[in-house]
């Protein structure tokens, strides 16, 4: 079935990293109220929901997506490009040890989960301010033994590879042409997403189920008409804090 480890909002989210947004006020008690909703439309969309309590001292800690990778045959516990977020692993590594062995980087190069994309045995990974050549070079080194291939990916103006563009299954690649060139990833079917929406490319597909920030109405319109059921949330809070709807949650088949 389907697992999906979450970790619950830091009472100092409003101190997360930003590194393309300016900081505005969260209102932190609406964002773990919007994270519970998330939760809840999780387990909706037909996953097994394994909440791990807040990491108090980490603003970013319910972003459990970045400090982990969880392939099928592997877990890979990452060396943040964010270094004030490298004390949220030892505990996700714990969490994750029942479901996968779980591998550490440990070379000198930089990766986070958020910019990493894949799409059956291909892994496409962002080069971006949090991930760098040594990095996606060391995941190579973890993941080809497993048959998976490593694809590094330029991208501009944006956070990870997933904020530009998310696989939605059925061949369907969602994207913002603007910050990454769809040319880089290849022969898949590409929806842009709508010229006013810059930040709606990243959507999660749970089961059947396409979950987006109620904040990108013309892109999610777009998908319905596409074929895709989505499930619209409002984020308000927590895209504040630069993330989308992928970033709260690991998701994999266990
Ligand atoms: N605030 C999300 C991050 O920068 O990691």
């Amino acid at each position: 079935m389907l697992t999906a480890i979450t970790r619950g909002v830091s009472p100092l989210l409003a101190q997360c990293e930003l590194t393309w947004l300016d900081r505005e006020p969260i209102d932190v008690g609406l964002a773990v109220a919007q994270h519970d909703a998330y939760e809840r439309a999780l387990a909706e969309a037909g996953a097994r929901v394994v909440a791990l309590p807040a990491l108090e001292g980490y603003p970013d800690c319910v972003f459990v997506e970045d400090p982990a990778l969880v392939l099928d045959e592997i877990a890979v516990i990452t060396t943040m490009g964010a270094a004030s977020r490298r004390g949220e692993r030892d505990s996700l590594a714990e969490a994750l040890a029942p479901f996968r062995p779980v591998m550490r980087m440990n070379g000198p190069g930089k990766l986070e989960g958020g910019d990493v994309m894949r799409i059956g045995r291909a892994l496409f990974v962002g080069l971006s301010h949090r991930t760098d050549a040594d990095g996606i070079a060391e995941l190579s080194a973890l993941s080809v033994p497993y048959s998976y291939e490593v694809i590094a990916v330029p991208l501009v103006n944006c956070l990870h590879l997933k904020s530009a563009c998310t696989f939605l299954g059925d061949g369907t690649v969602l994207i913002n042409p603007e910050w990454v060139d769809a040319g880089a990833i290849g022969e898949y079917r590409f929806l842009a997403v709508h010229p006013t929406e810059a930040g709606a490319a990243n959507a999660l597909r749970v089961g059947s189920t396409v979950l987006m920030p109620s904040a990108y109405p013309r892109t999610a319109a777009s998908l319905r008409e596409h074929g895709f059921a989505v499930r619209e949330l409002n984020l308000s809070e927590l895209l504040k804090a630069e993330s989308g709807v992928t970033c709260s949650s690991l998701v994999f088949e266990a």
